[in-house]
């Protein structure tokens, strides 16, 4: 039988495998609530227009609020001889409300209607991930807030290169994050265009009213070009893009959680709730989420490339190549989603080693900078020659295998006779980092009142999102 959708010119229906290849229902009834929305805003403005009679449109509204029930019920068929998301509810329209139903499709085509569906899902998701993502920066400011103060190596090369405090760490991911929420709301504010009213690539004939649709769904206005409606998936590879980057923020920080809970680093503890055994080897604990956060980047980056490269090469309009812009989208937010949900329940859980991290954090001779900076203070060397001092004291305490507080003075001043003991004051790492001051550097009282700052900005957010 031919699909009675479009099969009028078909006399046999196809074959097994055409079906399987073409069919979307499989992933797109995820459109299913943006389906029904937008055939609700089009179907009252066909009405409005005068293009359908008011008693049909009532209807076809009535009876797709049944299938929307229908669909959370779980009693709704999906049938893959449908194709789609859209021929699979249209259908039941029919069935609900005969051949009346068939009048929702004027001045419409499943190229309009899919964009259209798509930048809804997208939007939405684009919410629900801002959500989370304040969510995950809350948590990491807390953090930030009571480890101001927290000592800990700072790294270059993943070579101990200056002490810094953890808060002032995970506020650098803060920082990350609010980036990320500006990529995804710059997406959001650029697709928010309605493609509704495009047709299947030209326009159409009817006098619809686009202005009102796009309100009707909370779009800015309607897409201005029916050829770019139909054809450019932009919206979505602007999305995975900055999903993909935020992904890359999440998987260094969970590369650097795996690294801290080694026994070797011993900085922190994950909690029993993020961490898993091993059935063979009885003492392990395993940094399993973090890892798979670390992991799933991959594939979200693999979304984005995947539909680059579908892309790339399309003639306008619209070509059955982008029904495969979906599951890597799906796929790839749904990912990120979790990835981020689990970061915020590891950094509310995660135990840090105080002792550890500050012991650590004078290793590998990290003050030496601010040794060089005090020859640049109190002797008013050039800061090269001070380097180059300071590079002589470290060779002699690294050959003597102590730290360069530990150096007695007599032995400092065989390599520079002017250096006295105020010298000390400045090779501990707490003075260190006291001493950043800059602004955007590491003195705990900058972390106190960045960490103070975000928690304002976070707390005021929160407040104008509940209102
Ligand atoms: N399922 C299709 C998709 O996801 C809907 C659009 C179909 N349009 C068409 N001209 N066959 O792309």
């Amino acid at each position: 039988m031919s699909n009675k959708m479009w099969g009028g010119r078909f006399a046999a229906g196809p074959d097994e495998i055409m079906e399987e290849i073409n069919a979307s229902i499989g992933f797109d009834y995820r459109f299913a609530a943006q389906d029904i929305r937008g055939s609700k805003a089009h179907v009252a403005m066909l009405a409005d227009a005068g293009i359908v009679s008011r008693e049909n449109a009532s209807a076809i509204a009535a009876g797709l609020d049944q299938i929307s029930s229908e669909i959370e019920a779980g009693t709704f068929t999906f049938s893959r001889a449908l194709e789609d998301i859209h021929m699979n509810v249209e259908s039941r329209l029919a069935e609900i409300v005969g051949p009346d139903a068939g009048r929702l499709h004027t001045a419409r085509s499943r190229n309009d209607q899919v964009a259209l569906d798509f930048r809804l899902w997208i939007r939405d998701t684009i919410e629900s991930l801002d959500l989370q993502l304040r969510d995950l920066q809350q948590a990491m400011t807390d953090k930030a807030l009571v480890h101001a103060g927290s000592v800990m190596p700072g790294f270059t090369h993943l070579q101990p290169a200056q002490p810094v405090t953890l808060g002032h760490h995970l506020l650098a991911y803060v920082e990350m994050l609010s980036r990320d929420r500006g990529r995804l709301a710059d997406a959001r504010r650029r697709l928010n265009e309605c493609p509704l009213g495009a047709a299947a690539l030209a326009g159409t004939s009817f006098p619809i009213d686009r202005e009102k649709t796009a309100r009707g769904l909370g779009f800015d206005r309607p897409t201005a070009n029916s050829l770019d409606s139909v054809s450019d998936r932009d919206f979505v590879l602007e999305t995975l893009s900055a999903a993909s980057i935020c992904a890359v923020h999440l998987s260094r920080l969970a590369e650097e959680m795996i690294l801290w809970v080694t026994p070797q680093f011993g900085f922190a503890e994950l909690s029993d709730r993020f961490t898993t055994g091993s059935s063979i080897m009885p003492q392990k604990r395993n940094p399993d989420a973090a890892e798979l956060v670390r992991g799933k980047t991959g594939r979200i980056v693999g979304a984005l490339t995947g539909l680059l490269v579908v892309m790339k090469g399309l003639p306008l309009t619209y070509s059955k190549d982008m029904q495969e812009d979906k599951e890597g989208a799906f796929d790839a937010l749904q990912s990120l989603s979790l990835c981020i949900a689990a970061m915020a329940g590891m950094v509310r859980d995660i135990e840090p080693d105080l002792k550890r991290m500050k012991n650590a954090a004078g290793a590998g001779y990290s003050t030496a900078t601010d040794l060089a900076d005090w020859l640049v203070r109190a002797l008013g060397l050039p800061f090269r020659q001070a380097h180059h001092v300071t590079g002589a004291l470290v060779k002699l305490a690294s050959t003597r295998r102590i730290g360069l507080e530990k150096l007695p003075l007599e032995d400092m001043r065989s390599v520079e006779p002017r250096i006295n003991a105020e010298v000390f004051e400045v090779l501990g790492v707490d003075k260190s980092v006291r001493s950043r001051t800059s602004y955007g550097g590491t003195a705990p009282a900058n972390v106190r009142f960045q960490a103070k700052r975000w928690a304002a900005r976070l707390a005021k957010e929160a407040a104008s999102s509940r209102t």
